[in-house]
Order: C-alpha cells, then sequence, then structure tokens
C-alpha cells in the first residue's frame, strides 16, 4: 500500500489551486517547492489519475482547469484553522483504512486531533464485521483520532457526538434535516448516508485512545444494487455535486464543538441534542441485533451514557449497549 502523500504532491497542489488562472512552468514549479522538473511531471499525472484537472505540459506550463475536490491537507487546514484536527492531516491517495493507520498512529502517540484521510480506501471497514465501500474521490473517508481523559464508560457519549456532528455537516451541506439511528447512522430519507465506527485502546478506567472512523457518501452517482434500499448519497438526494472539501470541513468544526461540549460538560447535552435531532429517541418500533438475539420493541430513551433503552413488547425494558438498529413495522 501507498504510504501518506508527500507534503511536496501537497504543496504543489495549493501552487496551483491558489493560481487558477495563471500558467506556471514546470520550472517555476520544480524550485518553488525543491524537486526535479520530471518529479514535478510525475506528480501532475498523479494529480489527473485523482480527477484533478491539470491543463498544460512542462514546457508550457501548468494550470487547474477547475477547483478540484481533492481533501489535500493544506486545503482542509485552511478551512478548520483554530481546531486541533488542522495541525497533523494524513493524506491518502489510497489506503486500506484510514482507521487502520489511525490506530497505528495512536498507538505510536500522535497527538490528539491527529486525522487520517484517503481519496479510497481498499479495505473500509464498517461496524459488526462489514466492509464499507469507499468509491475513489466519491466519498468521504476519514478517522480522527481523540485523547479523551475519561472513563471507557462514557464512550458511548463520544460516539453520539460523532454522529451529531456528521449529522450537522450534512445538514447544513444539504439545507435538510437528516435523522439519526442509534447510535450514529445518519439517514437522508430514510435510507443511510454516513455511518461512523468508533476503535478504542482502552483500560478498565481509562481510554488511552479513540479513533471515530467516519464514511459519508457523498457524489456517488447509485449505490451498489444490494444496498439501494437501504442506503444512499447526498448527490443521490439533492441532485447535484457537493464539494467534499467542504463537507468534511463543516464535520470537523461540529465534531470540535460538541467534543468540546461533552469535555466540559459530561453527556447530558450530547444526549439533550440526540434526542431534538432523532427520530429513534423514544417510540420507535425496532428490530435489534446483538451478538445473541434478535428482537423487537418501541425506543424509550437512553440512559445517562448514551446507552438505548427499548422497551420488549413483553414489557420487559432492555439497555442495548451495542448491536444493529433497523425500523421495524
Ligand atoms: C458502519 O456504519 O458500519 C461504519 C462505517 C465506517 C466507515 C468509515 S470510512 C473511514 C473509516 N475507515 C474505515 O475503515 N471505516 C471508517
Amino acid at each position: 500500500m501507498p504510504g501518506p502523500t508527500d507534503k511536496r504532491i501537497d504543496a504543489l497542489l495549493s501552487l496551483l489551486v491558489e493560481n487558477p488562472t495563471i500558467v506556471i512552468s514546470g520550472a517555476q514549479i520544480a524550485k518553488e517547492i525543491g524537486v526535479r522538473r520530471q518529479t514535478v511531471w510525475r506528480w501532475i499525472e498523479t494529480l489527473r489519475a485523482s480527477g484533478v484537472k491539470v491543463k498544460g505540459h512542462p514546457r508550457t506550463g501548468y494550470h487547474i482547469e477547475r477547483a478540484p475536490d481533492i481533501l489535500a491537507p493544506k486545503l482542509l487546514a485552511r478551512q478548520i484553522h483554530g481546531t486541533p484536527f488542522a495541525k497533523r492531516i494524513f493524506h491518502f491517495f489510497k489506503t486500506d483504512s484510514t482507521n487502520t493507520v489511525a490506530m497505528r498512529l495512536g498507538e505510536d502517540g500522535e497527538a490528539h486531533g491527529t486525522i487520517v484521510v484517503a481519496e479510497e480506501q481498499t479495505a473500509g471497514r464498517g461496524r459488526a464485521g462489514h466492509s464499507w465501500i469507499s468509491e475513489k474521490s466519491a466519498g468521504i473517508y476519514v478517522s480522527i483520532l481523540l485523547r479523551p481523559q475519561i472513563s471507557p464508560m462514557l464512550a458511548p457519549a463520544l460516539t453520539l457526538a460523532a454522529g451529531l456532528a456528521a449529522r450537522d455537516a450534512i445538514a447544513e451541506e444539504t439545507a435538510s434535516s437528516p435523522d439519526i439511528r442509534w447510535p450514529n447512522d445518519v439517514l437522508l430519507n430514510g435510507k443511510k448516508v454516513c455511518g461512523i465506527l468508533t476503535e478504542m485502546h482502552a483500560e478498565p478506567d481509562r481510554i488511552h485512545f479513540a479513533v471515530a472512523g467516519i464514511g459519508i457518501n457523498v457524489n456517488q452517482t447509485k449505490m451498489p444494487a444490494e444496498l439501494a434500499a437501504i442506503a444512499t448519497a447526498l448527490r443521490i438526494e439533492t441532485g447535484r455535486v457537493h464539494s467534499r472539501l467542504e463537507t468534511l470541513a463543516r464535520l470537523l468544526r461540529h465534531l470540535d464543538r460538541y467534543y468540546n461540549q461533552f469535555v466540559a460538560e459530561g453527556a447530558a447535552p450530547i444526549l439533550r441534542r440526540f434526542a431534538e435531532v432523532s427520530s429513534y429517541f423514544e417510540g420507535k418500533r425496532v428490530r435489534i441485533t446483538t451478538s445473541t438475539e434478535t428482537f423487537t420493541g418501541t425506543t424509550a430513551g437512553l440512559e445517562p451514557m448514551g446507552i438505548l433503552r427499548v422497551k420488549r413488547d413483553d414489557g420487559k425494558i432492555e439497555s442495548v449497549i451495542s448491536g444493529a438498529v433497523t425500523e421495524a413495522e
């Protein structure tokens, strides 16, 4: 698997984006970013392969045809300036799973707020052993490394906070009011557009670090046949192309806000917000599948740490710590 994107490719991209109307010669670019002209040419080809419309050739010079929607660290950092996520951004044109990379970075001691983004994942992971289809440059595939000083008991609320951030970002981007299916699937018109896989390294009383891995279907034009009834993308729902860079920036700004609120005030405001925006909070008929059983019931709010309460059809109240939730008739 190729490593993270060379910082100088990032610099090249910024140079082209910042000077959209100017033709910059290969020699000038080479001088500016400190590589040989042949290298510039090779990198331009890399950018072209990722869908960046670069016009021209080494002798006449290069310019960008239209602003590329690439999750380039320098461009992203500018949009999320002032948040802890702007400091360390690892970008990959292709990787197996951003969560796998972020977990490894966590073990290596990388700082709180480090993020890993990819244009494409070859082994994107979902919850309960599912895979996450990660078509090149169509979706957002991002993992955020967090080092909260909290007990693992509070981790479910952290998971909810990530879902709320994704929900608010999608709401702004589509000017609509997406739903959240507990714990953190974001739904547009009843279909899933965003999934979150939270993984942790923890001791019984302390979280070493957590990784919130977020996948958003943005510009896919159709879903695989087997998923079309239950999954969708922003573009499919709104009929227009969305900026992945802008959507990701919105997501990270909202995550910063919810995370700070969670650290300062605990889980309560997160739970209140969930109750406001999720139709799954209370009174929803659901089918729950855990590792040991499947049952139906009606949702009955959240416990103080964010665990879902479900009133079974026989009247017994069940606390669902983890499991698949679907709407039942
Ligand atoms: C789910 O709903 O099952 C969770 C899906 C999580 C997908 C994201 S994409 C970025 C990050 N890297 C992964 O391998 N998975 C998460």
